[in-house]
């Protein structure tokens, strides 16, 4: 653990990828971390402002769409491993724009497979190309049973399909080339720096300003959710033990239906926000569905613990409380990220898409 690294992570200005980045910097103090990022709209520097001038970190605005940037990016820092994050991640935005997620999610994850592969070949010793994936590539579940590493995949929106087939990229240029790689699936993450287009902080953001709450068709859609720091420290657990060409699910043992965590959402809100009790819950308004809406999403995790020992940490009370204390204390990062497009976006998917 104290031999000296490089490593790139793609998508570090983003949700997950912000909490991955931070941890790696402040674990490995010995290791050089190259954060890869285009900046879109989900891309935010703010969300590193910790650690943006620690001796081990840099960044690099690279697009993934870009394969020269990709390979001077390699031969200037040589890096022994890539813990791949960047791409286009909401359902929503992918049935709007479907191109937009092939382009980065599949295209972008090929140009970065290419830029390792020369780049590592004929010394293939100590390298990783890790790929950051989803449960949402194994379909939907009915009432019954949990998705395995096992479970064939049968994805149902341009999001889960484009991180399919990325999936099935990395597989294939380690079974073709013999890349060194390893695949997690992990479920709905929540937690601090979550892009307010999602389910929880989108929430969050509109009982503070007192907006309505949009419950997609009945509301008794399933996710399995797990706290964001949980999720890097399966990432670094992987990463520094998973076994080559190894599939890990990751999940948060921790299903809701959507409609009894929004109302469980509302309760603390009112709390920590003192209002009175149901204030938050008359916001709810049941709206048109999603279109290829899955109706249950949840992991067995049972291999990861198995085998690196991982479990979640924290629960979704604990979780979910320091998440709404988060944005609570963090009103100036939910105002900046929510001016300009997302406007755009918010019009678009509110009174667009949704509209009964
Ligand atoms: P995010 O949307 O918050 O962040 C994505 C990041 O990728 C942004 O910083 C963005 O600027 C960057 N990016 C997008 N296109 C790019 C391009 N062409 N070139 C370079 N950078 C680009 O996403 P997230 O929620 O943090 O998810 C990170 C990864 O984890 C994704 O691969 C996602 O599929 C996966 N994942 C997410 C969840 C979840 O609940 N959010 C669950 C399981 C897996
Ligand atoms: P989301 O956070 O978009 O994650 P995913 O679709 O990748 O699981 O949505 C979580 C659940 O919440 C999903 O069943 C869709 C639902 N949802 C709503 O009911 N209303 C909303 O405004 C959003 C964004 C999601």
């Amino acid at each position: 653990m104290n031999e000296s690294k490089t490593i790139v992570i793609t998508g570090g200005a983003g949700f997950i990828g912000s909490h991955v980045v931070r941890l790696f910097v402040n674990k490995y103090p010995h290791y050089r971390i190259v954060n890869l990022d285009a900046l879109t709209y989900a891309g935010n520097l703010e969300n590193l402002r910790d650690i943006e001038n620690a001796p081990n970190y840099c960044f690099e605005k690279v697009n993934l769409l870009d394969a020269g940037a990709l390979e001077r990016l390699f031969v200037q820092y040589a890096p022994d491993g890539v813990i791949h994050l960047a791409a286009e991640s909401h359902v929503d935005r992918s049935i709007l724009s479907p191109l937009d997620f092939v382009y980065t999610n599949v295209v972008g994850t090929v140009n970065l497979l290419n830029a390792a592969k020369t780049h590592w070949s004929g010394n293939f010793g100590g390298k990783l190309f890790y790929h950051v994936s989803t449960d949402e590539v194994y379909g939907a579940l009915g009432d019954e049973g949990l998705f395995t590493e096992k479970t064939p995949y049968d994805p149902h929106s341009p999001y889960s399909a484009s991180k399919a087939a990325s999936d099935h990229f990395v597989r294939a240029y380690h079974d073709t080339y013999g890349l060194p790689a390893v695949v997690t699936n992990c479920s709905n993450n929540y937690g601090p720096y979550h892009f307010p287009e999602k389910l929880i902080p989108l929430f969050i953001n509109n009982i503070i300003n007192k907006k309505p709450l949009p419950v997609y068709g009945d509301g008794l859609y399933t996710r399995d959710w797990l706290f964001v720091k949980d999720h890097a420290a399966a990432i670094d657990l992987v990463y520094h033990q998973g076994k080559n060409g190894e599939t890990y699910n990751i999940g948060g043992f921790n299903e809701w239906k959507n409609i009894e965590l929004v109302k469980l959402l509302c309760r603390l809100m009112d709390q920590k926000l003192n209002r009175r009790e149901g204030e938050s819950e008359a916001l709810i308004t049941y709206v048109k569905d999603r279109p290829g809406h899955d109706r249950r999403y949840a992991i067995d995790a049972g291999k990861i613990n198995r085998e690196l020992g991982w479990k979640p940490s924290v629960t979704f009370e604990e979780g979910l409380s320091q998440t709404i204390d988060w944005y609570l204390e963090n009103e100036e990062w939910l105002k900046h990220v929510t001016s300009g497009e997302y406007q755009q976006y918010y019009q678009t998917q509110y009174t667009t898409a949704h509209a009964s």
